[in-house]
């Protein structure tokens, strides 16, 4: 399973690319915002920064909702940088605009999905990835990692080449899960990527080890 970090924060993606298992990044406008990034000039430069970091797939979020912008947009951030995937979010036009990139060679990912339904209809577009946002499912007492099972295996029987990137990932529970099902994608928060280093025993048995072994140095 791939690992990416869904942020748009430098030092962030920096420590993820230096731990040596990022594979990419995404972000939404809402993670720009967070990072205070407005303004074309400054969003493009921020996206550029990102690409120069990290060795992988990089999804840019389109802000314009009709096909004609979305296209518009989708080609200019494409041309950034061949690490840009264009992130398109799953509506009427956001789906006639995945075909059209798909034709043109362009990769996108298909976000703001919450069913199988709307993940069978991006898969048929031609989308890359598509994202299911488990977390905002749990959040309203659906089960996020249920429908990452449903799409597994509707994808499966017809061999669609889109790759399932679980998002609105919000913990380690949540990726072990993902990689459990198959999930080829998983992103979220650094947070969770380092919480699957975590074990109290790794951390008493390394302090038991570090105390016999100055003990055998009498020191
Ligand atoms: C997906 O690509 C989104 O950026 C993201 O995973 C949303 O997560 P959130 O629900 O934590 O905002």
């Amino acid at each position: 399973m791939k690992f990416f970090i869904d942020t748009a924060n430098l030092e962030q993606i920096k420590e993820a690319q230096d731990l040596g298992v990022l594979d990419g990044v995404t972000t939404n406008p809402s993670l720009m915002a967070k990072e205070g990034i407005s303004g074309e000039e400054n969003v493009i430069n921020h996206y550029k920064a990102i690409c120069e970091i990290v060795d992988g797939d990089v999804s840019a979020e389109v802000i314009a909702t009709d096909f004609d912008g979305m296209v518009k947009e989708g080609e200019a951030l494409a041309a950034l940088d061949s690490k840009i995937v264009v992130k398109v979010p799953m509506t009427k036009d956001g789906v006639k605009a995945i075909k059209y990139f798909s034709k043109k060679g362009i990769k996108t990912n298909c976000t703001l999905v919450f069913s199988a339904g709307q993940a069978l209809l991006a898969a048929k577009a031609g989308a890359s990835y598509v994202s299911p946002f488990i977390g905002r499912l749990d959040d309203i007492s659906v089960d996020g990692l249920g429908l990452i099972e449903e799409i597994r295996e509707i994808y499966d029987n017809y061999g669609f080449g889109t790759e399932i990137l679980a998002a609105s990932v919000r913990h380690s529970a949540h990726i072990l899960g993902c990689a459990k099902i198959g999930a080829d994608v998983m992103t979220g928060p650094l947070s969770a990527i380092l919480a699957l280093l975590k074990h109290p025993l790794t951390d008493s048995g390394l302090a038991q080890f570090l105390a016999d072994h100055a003990k055998a140095a009498g020191k």
